[in-house]
């Protein structure tokens, strides 16, 4: 995502290793896993994101489709892949505060 030129620009200033700790422990809950995430909600999470920065469909699409490539490189079965994919698009009202 940080190579990325679509959406770089949106984790500039951001404290990495607690963002990808927060990431890593809401998507194990998010996928049935135990619940050691203790962040904020990702509305509340992404709403300066939307207001300052423009945070937008085409910046969650992207996330999406790098995500999906990384699921799928890692060798994931597919079954899975599409579980993961669902559920990412299942918060895209949270992400972009509609
Ligand atoms: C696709 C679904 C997404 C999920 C499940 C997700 C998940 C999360 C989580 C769990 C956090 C941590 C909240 C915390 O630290 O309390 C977070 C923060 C953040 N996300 Fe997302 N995110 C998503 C999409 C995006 C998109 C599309 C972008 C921008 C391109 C983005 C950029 C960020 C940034 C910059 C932060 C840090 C905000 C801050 O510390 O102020 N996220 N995200």
């Amino acid at each position: 995502m940080l190579a990325d030129e679509r959406i770089n620009k949106l984790f500039e200033d951001i404290y990495l290793p607690i963002l990808i700790a927060h990431q890593r422990a809401f998507l194990k809950f998010a996928l049935g896993g135990p619940n050691e995430y203790t962040g904020k909600s990702l509305r509340e999470a992404h709403a300066k994101l939307v207001e300052k920065k423009g945070l937008s469909h085409y910046h969650f699409d992207s996330v999406a489709e790098i995500l999906k490539e990384s699921i799928y490189e890692a060798g994931i079965e597919e079954k899975t892949c599409n579980k993961i994919m669902n559920y990412i698009e299942s918060t895209r009202e949270e992400i972009l505060n509609l």
